[in-house]
């Protein structure tokens, strides 16, 4: 039996340092409309017509392309705003990995502000069970750019709308304040979670 997914809620109930609670929240509303839209598009893909499929154009294609998209913009999202809220400070036995796979803290976090920069979508610092470490990947899109087999640890959302309300086009400044509000706690236990590293 199918269930919905659930929305999480948004835990940040004032300003961060550099990062606004009105750019926020007008941000976590298209969280929550991945999520409906997650569901509305699993619900169409079991009524829908499945004779039609076909490569080109069908109405049951357009549904299997859009649920990758949907499901990725929710999963995505529900890290990002997870993991802000912090007070920055990097902590636990991700540094630790961060350090052993990138050499040092610096060196991660200035090839994660250059993914962020590259990307159209996302920069994500995860863990690739391919080759048992860690990588910024970027994505130019929720379902453009997304790894296999790999887990999202750290997720620097840089679409325009995560911070064209607070900085306009200035995408470095604000990648500046993501960090600062960073939750390593949160990073952490998904770390734990999947027991990565391990
Ligand atoms: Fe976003």
């Amino acid at each position: 039996m199918d269930q919905d997914y659930l929305p999480h809620e948004l835990k940040i109930n004032k300003d961060l340092d550099g990062i606004t609670k009105k750019m926020l929240d007008e941000h976590f509303k298209l969280y929550q409309g991945y999520v409906k839209k997650s569901n509305e598009i699993q619900k169409k893909i079991k009524e829908a017509d499945k004779s039609e499929a076909n490569a080109s154009y069908s109405f049951i294609g357009e549904l299997k392309r859009q649920e990758t998209f949907s499901v990725n913009g929710m999963k995505l999202h529900e890290i990002y705003f997870g993991h802000l809220g912090g007070d920055g400070v990097p902590k636990g036995d991700l540094v630790k990995m961060i350090e052993k796979d990138f050499g040092s803290l610096d060196i991660w976090k200035e090839d994660m502000i250059v993914t962020g920069l590259c990307a159209r979508g996302w920069a994500v610092l995860a863990y690739d069970y391919r080759d048992n470490r860690l990588h910024n990947y970027g994505a130019d899109a929720h379902n453009i750019g997304a790894v296999w087999g790999a887990i999202p640890i750290i997720v620097l959302d840089v679409y325009e709308h995560a911070y064209f309300i607070d900085y306009g086009v200035n995408r470095k400044d604000y990648i500046n304040s993501f960090f600062k509000n960073l939750d390593w706690d949160f990073a952490n236990k998904i770390v734990e979670e999947y027991k990565l590293g391990k």
